[in-house]
């Protein structure tokens, strides 16, 4: 039996163990117990909050998405920039005083920002009445660190520098039962220097193949069409497996999968993009014609102090390629605003970048010095009103193309994928086309997880209006 195994059965004895303790729980309050899992950041963690959500189901919690009215609260967090860090500690000051009314609430913290000792000795000096923190490289132990906290009558911390281990087999709870992320790799080597991830989700580790495979036949048998493979960087996925394979390999596999429909991935990094990957993609009847590819920045100057390992002449050729090969791909990316020492001149390149590139959508945002990187330590720092005024310049930059590149689909026919009930419009319902654009158009919930044909009548803003055909 591999280690791993071993370590899953034993999380599973703990879950048994949790769950007897909620038994009693529910004995004595005449009901089952309430938690609330609220996560913060991106895809990677919203996974790793169905893995907590799978473990509190076994236990035997109900969950529920009222933080007010439940006994067990956990904050999945993110320090990627400092105002997710921020959001944390206003929800932690909203449950400090919810803990005054019910003693019987207990509070737990993971996730990217226990990974950062300054947090951890503020959390422990400052915020007493929180009863459990953990990191990212320990989250297969909750069961474990639950059972602690229950049994402990002090303050749980249990966070580890690092990890080599992938324990598989473990519960997850889905968010949606149609579309389902999977965890292909996790940490990064890259050291972008604004960026705090290597820091605190560790070195690269690809998961086996086989063991994705199966996880994703195990949910396309479930009723799961689309799935979204997920890494800090997968184009550097399997370079330190006992054998080796690429990424556009692990694609072809994927592809094979029968029941399965789409398949989307997150995120590329612009220097690992290889041709074998944009000949997979073309060739794919199932990978969406989706792509996001973080720029972070448009000049030569800004990428090499980013440590981006690209210019911005190979970017532009990159983009090229793909659009040659795959003409209806849709591009969107990440900008940063406000490197150490960025200059007005500095932005005019990125916006060249984002003109010429014509994204469908940028995500942008304002540098967030984070303690410990390298840039951090760049003694030319800019000024607040500097960065503002940028950051509206790219803002307009964006929108202007991303408006362009919506409408150009108007009047034509796209299979959408059908997500949810429109909370806006009554009567409507909202979906997904392969290139990620969301689609609006008369529907009911028997709709939600099919492909449906919409014929898009109007673009608006970043999305259409459409009626099925
Ligand atoms: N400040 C601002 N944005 C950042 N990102 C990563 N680190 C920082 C930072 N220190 C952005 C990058 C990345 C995205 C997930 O977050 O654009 O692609
Ligand atoms: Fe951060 Fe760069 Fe790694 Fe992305 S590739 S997680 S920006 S270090």
């Amino acid at each position: 039996m591999s280690e791993n195994k071993e370590e899953s059965l034993l999380q599973y004895e703990y879950i048994d163990k949790v769950k007897q303790i909620v038994q009693k729980m529910t004995e004595e309050k005449g009901r089952k117990p309430v938690a609330c899992v609220t996560t913060f950041g991106c895809q990677m963690n919203a996974k790793d909050s169905e893995k907590l959500c799978g473990i509190l189901e076994d236990c035997g919690f109900i969950i529920s998405e009222d933080e007010k009215h439940a006994d067990f609260v956990i904050f999945n967090t993110c320090t990627v920039r400092d105002n997710a860090n921020q959001k944390v500690y206003g929800h932690l000051g909203i449950m400090h005083h919810m803990k005054k009314s019910n003693k019987d609430l207990k509070i737990a913290l993971c996730g990217c920002m226990m990974q950062e000792n300054t947090v951890v000795d503020n959390l422990k000096k400052n915020y007493r009445y929180v009863d459990l923190i953990f990191g990212t490289h320990n989250i297969f132990k909750f069961a474990q660190l639950l059972y602690r906290m229950y049994t402990e009558d002090q303050m749980v911390v249990d966070v580890w520098e690092s990890t080599d281990e992938i324990v598989e087999d473990l519960p997850s709870a889905r968010k949606y039962s149609f579309k389902s992320g999977i965890n292909i790799m996790f940490g990064c080597n890259n050291f972008c220097s604004y960026c705090i991830v290597p820091y605190v989700r560790g070195r690269e580790r690809s998961r086996k193949p086989e063991e994705i495979v199966a996880e994703i036949e195990n949910l396309v048998k479930d009723g799961v069409v689309e799935v979204m493979l997920l890494g800090q960087n997968v184009n550097s996925y399997g370079k330190n497996l006992d054998n080796p394979m690429t990424f556009a390999q692990l694609l072809r596999e994927i592809e094979k999968i029968e029941g399965l429909e789409r398949i989307r991935f997150m995120t590329s990094h612009p220097k690992d993009l290889s041709d074998e990957l944009i000949e997979v993609m073309a060739d794919s009847r199932k990978i969406c014609r989706h792509l996001h590819l973080p720029l972070q920045s448009g000049s030569d100057r800004i990428l090499k102090a980013m440590n981006r390992r690209y210019t911005k002449e190979d970017y532009l050729k990159l983009v090229d390629k793909i659009r040659n090969r795959i003409p209806d791909i849709a591009l969107t990316t990440d900008i940063i605003v406000g490197f150490p020492g960025e200059t007005k001149e500095d932005i005019d390149e990125t916006i060249d970048v984002i003109k010429k590139s014509a994204y469908d959508n940028a995500f942008t945002f304002i540098y967030s010095k984070r303690t410990g990187t390298p840039a951090a330590a760049m003694d030319n720092q800019c000024d607040e009103s500097f960065v503002k005024e940028q950051f509206e310049r790219v803002l307009n930059a964006v929108q202007e193309t991303a408006r362009k590149k919506v409408g150009s689909l108007e009047g034509s026919v796209a299979e959408v994928l059908v997500e949810e009930i429109n909370e806006h419009e009554e009567g409507y319902v909202t979906g997904r086309m392969s290139n990620n654009t969301m689609v609006h158009f008369k529907g009911d919930s028997s709709l939600i997880g099919k492909l449906v044909n919409v014929k898009l009548l109007e673009a608006k803003n970043f999305y259409y209006f459409g009626e099925e055909v």
